[in-house]
């Protein structure tokens, strides 16, 4: 049994990817290609009165425009979280209904994307408007309790233990404070793209996805095919993120087109319609609640939590989820409401709800070690668990205080000294240390694999799973490369392509945990299948195994399934639905942990912030990949930075929509905001959740990030700022920040 540390071996894609040969979808490129682009509304909420597109079917080579009068027979594909695949339940174009600012109402397509673009731009439609609303201050009647509500309730009821409110009560030192985290927009490198095309009655589709299950089946819904007439090939998605997790708006239209027309279209979305074209992070707003004796046990924490949804949709938080289980709290008490606004679904965006709900709990357990005079990092320590406070039931695996103590001690966190603004350079510039964990449901699918080795040396592992940039690729072959004993490099792996092998979201920091123990147990059935042919097998090229046996090829194909699902997860990942299991596992629950500690230097006049370093350490059970696993955690502690210091779609309560819809006004970090970031692993597998021990990483990595900076910032100047991003004029704004 191959056991111990994976090496640190390259990306096995690293040398296509710098050579511009790993293909996008909008990376194809052919002599018949017709392009689309998209006109959308300009008002936020009413009907279309009128829609011409006179002009811009006259415009030179158009070769169609759509609109929702040439839609006939196009349904929707349901929403994700009601038997559907689709992020939102409404799909664009199938009738004058305006539901969002930015929401598409025809498609153009021409010869070229700039003739497609400017006819795109020819189209006029006027409106007949109704009132809307976009702030999470709205009128009782839309506001909806997930308690109660028709969501199911095992997943978004209240997460109860103890008596909360009792304990609270009876508490000697308390801390009770309200939090805003903003809504934001994913923004991955690879804009929404898709190029569509019919052959012999087989539409097939490429687009970067993280679901091409999905979007598949919502086109066979849509169109009223059957799924085997559709095809989805999603070999590398440019960034993902959550925004590209389910079958989007504008696909559909492009098959339409493709149909109308019988040659392939390509739709790209720009960067400033995504803004509107797909889902984000809600707004959400958490008032947190804890209460502990003067030792620093914390007895009762309720945090109670709105966020922002859609009219047309119910999308539920699971904010609670994760902070009832951050530490061991006996008395808890999560309470998650949707707030209904008029825009499109929101959605998944990175630690969906683990960082907001980490950025509001871990500034709390900050301003609870204040009240206690207590060392933060210390009041983590005295709340360790090992058993899972809302179910009673043992972790399957938790080395968070290990993550605590190896970070203070690479970060230097001793010398740290805890009155606020009491370190200080001699030019005034205000050092903060903060520190901040998280956690993150360890959750898995089921996933089919089929592994294929030939006698030309060739070996060919087809599973379901996405690559996004995470590096799922690099994973894959190192469990294998384990597994039969050969080099990495010789593994060519399919991941994304519905005709290789059924396909399942790729979300929720499930990927590895997934698709790794599937293609281990491939690899074990492999050599099973080897030693038939020769029974002294022992691992090595199998090529010579079947050069001596003259045979060309053999081939395995293994199902896996997280622990304690039903046989019957294999319908719902063949249908394209989602089929994941975790927190909650039958005998125990899984979680990752992760401990962040950064360093802020505030400006004594500007009170600019910058961030000269982070130190991760995470606990994601065993490190598979630690190249690309480092890479992941470095992402996470540069997006922590942009969501505690820039980023923030910003929304208009006059006209709708998103206003900083590109990537010069919604603000990222640029490489000169980017800090030393230190990263470190527990890398202990974790013994129940799969063979491998893999637990999940891409998110808990980001989970307690901004804490830690907004921690840090408060360290720094005695502000504490509950509101993100943290801006200049937050902290210029109060007397205490002005330098004495
Ligand atoms: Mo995601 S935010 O794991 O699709």
């Amino acid at each position: 049994m191959p056991d111990g540390k994976y090496p640190s071996t390259p990306r096995v894609d690293a040398w296509d990817k710098v050579r511009g040969a790993a293909i996008y979808a909008a990376d194809d490129a052919r002599p018949r290609m017709l392009h689309g682009a998209l006109a959308v509304a300009a008002v936020n909420r009413g009907q279309i009165v009128s829609l011409d597109v006179e002009r811009a079917r006259a415009a030179p080579g158009v070769r169609l425009v759509l609109t929702h009068q040439d839609m006939q027979g196009v349904q929707s594909a349901g929403f994700l979280l009601g038997g559907g695949f689709a992020f939102q339940s409404f799909q664009p174009m199938l009738s004058p209904a305006i539901h969002y600012r930015g929401q598409p109402i025809a498609l153009v397509v021409a010869d070229t994307v700039e003739a497609a673009q400017h006819a795109a731009s020819l189209v006029a439609a006027t409106y007949a408007v109704e009132p809307f609303q976009l702030s999470l201050d709205a009128p009782a009647q839309d506001i909806v309790a997930q308690h109660g509500s028709p969501l199911p309730q095992a997943t978004y009821a209240d997460k109860v233990a103890g008596d909360a409110d009792g304990a609270y009560a009876a508490a000697a030192v308390k801390v009770d404070a309200t939090y805003l985290s903003p809504p934001q927009h994913p923004n991955p490198l690879e804009l929404l793209s898709t190029v569509a095309e019919w052959r012999d009655g087989t539409l097939i589709v490429k687009e970067g996805s993280q679901n091409s299950g999905a979007v598949r089946h919502g086109l066979a819904r849509q169109l009223g095919l059957d799924p085997a007439r559709v095809q989805v090939l999603s070999p590398q998605a440019g960034g993902a993120f959550g925004q590209k997790n389910s079958h989007q708006s504008h696909t559909v239209l492009a098959a339409v087109a493709a149909r109308r027309l019988d040659a392939p279209v390509k739709l790209v979305v720009s960067r400033s319609q995504g803004f509107h074209g797909a889902s984000f992070r809600p707004a959400s707003r958490h008032r947190v609640r804890l209460g502990a004796d003067r030792a620093g046990r914390i007895a009762a924490a309720i945090h109670e939590a709105d966020q922002q949804t859609s009219r047309h949709d119910l999308f539920p938080a699971s904010f609670t989820e994760m902070t009832a289980r951050l530490y061991g709290i006996r008395n808890f008490r999560g309470h998650e409401r949707m707030v209904r606004t008029d825009v499109q679904t929101p959605g998944y965006m990175r630690a969906p709800f683990e960082h907001p709900a980490g950025f509001a709990f871990e500034s709390a357990m900050d301003e609870l070690a204040y009240a206690l005079d207590m060392d933060p990092v210390a009041l983590r320590l005295a709340n360790d668990t090992t058993v899972d406070p809302l179910t009673g039931r043992p972790l399957s695996s938790r080395h968070l205080a290990e993550c605590l103590r190896r970070g203070a001690e690479r970060f230097g966190w001793a010398r740290r000294s805890m009155a606020p603004a009491s370190m200080v350079e001699r030019d005034g510039t205000a050092i903060g240390w903060g520190v901040a964990c998280g956690a993150h449901k360890a959750a898995a699918s089921p996933a089919a694999a089929r592994l294929e080795a030939f006698a030309d040396g060739r070996i060919r592992l087809a599973v379901a799973g996405h690559e996004m940039g995470q590096g799922i690729r690099t994973a894959l072959a190192n469990v294998l490369a384990r597994r039969l004993s050969v080099d990495p490099r010789t593994i060519e792996i399919i991941v994304g392509d519905t005709r290789a092998a059924d396909q399942h979201l790729t979300a929720g920091s499930w990927g590895t945990a997934s698709a790794t123990p599937a293609a281990d147990a491939a690899g074990e059935r492999l050599i099973q299948a080897l030693r038939s042919l020769d029974p002294g097998y022992s691992g090595g090229a199998p090529a010579e195994v079947l050069r001596r046996a003259g045979r060309a090829s053999v081939a395995v194909e293994v199902a896996t399934k997280a622990p304690g699902q039903p046989d019957a997860v294999f319908q719902r990942l063949q249908g394209g639905l989602p089929a994941v299991q975790g927190p909650e596992f039958p005998d125990f629950v899984s979680m990752s942990y992760a401990a962040h500690f950064a360093e802020v230097r505030v400006e004594p006049r500007t009170r600019r912030v910058r961030v000269p370093r982070i130190v991760t350490v995470v606990d994601c059970g065993r490190v598979v990949s630690p190249r690309t696993a480092e890479s992941q955690v470095r992402g996470a502690a540069i997006w922590g930075l942009g969501s505690a210091l820039r980023e923030i779609s910003e929304t208009d309560g006059r006209y709708g929509g998103f206003v900083n819809a590109d990537l010069a006004e919604y603000v990222v970090p640029v490489h000169a905001d980017v800090p030393e970031i230190d990263v470190g692993f527990i890398d202990e597998p974790d013994p129940r959740l799969n063979a491998l021990g893999v637990k999940g990483l891409g998110e808990v990595a980001m989970t307690g990030v901004a804490a830690a900076l907004a921690n840090a910032v408060h360290h720094a100047t005695g502000l504490r700022i509950r509101e993100l991003p943290i801006r200049l004029d937050q902290l210029l704004a109060a007397p205490a920040a002005r330098p004495t």
